[in-house]
């Protein structure tokens, strides 16, 4: 009979598109994939450790996992990602029932790796190598995003892996290890192939896109430094002859994100009009100690610059509240941050300390009640924000892929190219991935409604 595994996929795109990975791997070491945990005999979990929270929840649904494990025994529990990649042995240790633990830089190796381990070989496989290169074909799968079957015309390709930034709150830099770009060839190849399986918009996935290239040599004939994000941007864009329809990346650090890619928001029409550009912090002190070079000055310069290139642009962020040391004063700067801006969207999180980064070990901790204070204020005023930003649209007509609905063939949501979910009613003759235009009727804190025109 044919194993079946499953994955359970904690943390960010990366982790999501790396589970895509394993599980194309996996198919094709004819493993069958399971609909549910409990059907597997070998479940797959890519952690992530980010914040303590998510590393707690992926050890207590190790605990839980030896109850699956005494029902059957010969379930395999493989743990894969971040918490993988900084625990190692300590997990093996904690969990003695794991049977392997696979590093981020391993994942590709995961079909040997279980057999090894499983014979009763190294249970531990988390080299981080300085010199890694990411590997020229990754297996895509004909499935649309990892985890959003609605949207089968969209996917994401890695074009990056690791960070060089060692911002100080942050394990990233510990468990991707160094920044690598991968070949500009590999990455077009790649989307070449997801467009003529029917593939209508991609996302570029790194830790920090604006500094691809910066690293190694990512083309033949150029040194490193010569061929950089926005040159493949360009060259992706290409493909719009070839049916690309629409392309997102994510994320940007703000210190890198150059003018020649400020330029590219003005001058590739298939790219978006949004922007994920995580400030982290409104207060220049606490930027300086988070170790982010550069300050609120400099980032509102982008923003000015970025909305004179396209007036339209929405821009999303990610918050620290809490980090340690900072006060009410830069806390108020941060709001004021919010209101100067008014993003679109934020994710908000408060400060949590991680093994091995340097915040860990400042005095100055902001204490759990504060962080909660802080984070609601922020969320409320956001929220707030969210939906005048989405009154805006009102009476306006945008353009939106359609995703697919329960019940075909009429279709009854979609995204503008800013990313806001449109709901339409009455629904929508077509197919997932096709473009209409529809008018902007009502407008919610997290979604527009809107008619066909
Ligand atoms: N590479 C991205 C960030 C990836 S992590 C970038 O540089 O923008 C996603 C977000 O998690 C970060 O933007 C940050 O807001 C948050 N985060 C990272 N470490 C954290 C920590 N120790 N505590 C709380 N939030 C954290
Ligand atoms: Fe973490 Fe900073 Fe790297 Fe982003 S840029 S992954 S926040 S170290
Ligand atoms: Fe989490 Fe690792 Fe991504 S820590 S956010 S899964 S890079």
């Amino acid at each position: 009979m044919q194993k079946t595994f499953y994955i359970k996929t904690f943390g960010c795109q990366m982790n999501e598109r790396d589970s895509e990975i394993m599980a194309q791997l996996l198919s094709e070491a004819h493993y069958l994939e399971a609909s549910d945990a409990d059907d597997a005999d070998l479940i797959i979990l890519n952690t992530c450790s980010i914040r303590a929270k998510a590393e707690q929840k992926v050890m207590s649904m190790l605990g839980q996992l030896r109850h699956n494990l005494a029902k059957k025994p010969n379930l395999k529990i493989c743990v894969a990602g971040c918490v993988a990649q900084q625990e190692g042995v300590n997990i093996v240790r904690k969990m003695p029932h794991v049977t392997l633990v696979i590093g981020t830089q391993n994942i590709y190796d995961i079909v040997r790796a279980l057999e090894i381990a499983e014979r009763g070989g190294n249970k531990i496989v988390t080299s981080l190598d300085d010199t890694y290169r990411i590997p020229h074909f990754l297996p895509q799968s004909a499935k649309g995003e990892n985890n959003n079957p609605s949207a089968p015309y969209r996917k994401f390709i890695t074009i990056m892996q690791g960070c060089n930034n060692f911002c100080s709150y942050c394990v990233v830099p510990y468990t991707r290890g160094r920044e690598v770009s991968r070949n500009a060839q590999d990455i077009i190849d790649e989307a070449r192939t997801l467009i003529d399986s029917g593939i209508k918009e991609v996302t570029l996935l790194g830790q920090n896109v604006n500094s691809y290239g910066q690293t190694n040599t990512v083309i033949d004939g150029k040194d490193k430094g010569e061929y950089g994000f926005s040159d493949l941007l360009y060259a992706v864009s290409e493909l719009k002859r070839e049916g690309l329809k629409r392309l997102r990346f994510t994320t940007s650090n703000p210190k890198d994100l150059t003018d020649d890619l400020i330029a590219c928001f003005g001058s590739i029409d298939i790219l978006c009009p949004q922007l994920h550009l995580p400030l982290q912090a409104g207060s220049n002190a606490v930027l300086k100690k988070m170790n982010r070079k550069y300050t609120t000055e400099s980032y509102l310069k982008i923003v000015e610059k970025l909305r004179s290139v396209c007036p339209d642009i929405a821009l999303t962020t990610d918050i620290i509240v809490g980090f340690p040391g900072e006060t009410e004063q830069d806390f108020e700067e941060t709001m004021r941050m919010l209101n100067t801006v008014r993003y679109h969207g934020s994710f908000s999180f408060k400060y949590s300390p991680r093994p091995g980064t340097r915040a860990a070990s400042f005095e100055d901790m902001v204490d759990e009640k504060t962080k909660s204070e802080r984070l609601m204020r922020f969320q409320k005023r956001q929220d707030e924000i969210c939906l005048e930003r989405n009154q805006e649209y009102v009476g306006t007509i945008k353009s939106i892929m359609l995703e697919e609905s329960d019940s075909p063939p009429l279709l009854y949501r979609g995204r503008t190219e800013s990313n806001h979910i449109v709901h339409i009613q009455e629904g929508i003759q077509g197919v997932a991935g096709d473009i209409v235009d529809v008018r902007i009727l009502h407008a919610g804190q997290h979604s527009l409604q809107g008619e066909l025109v």
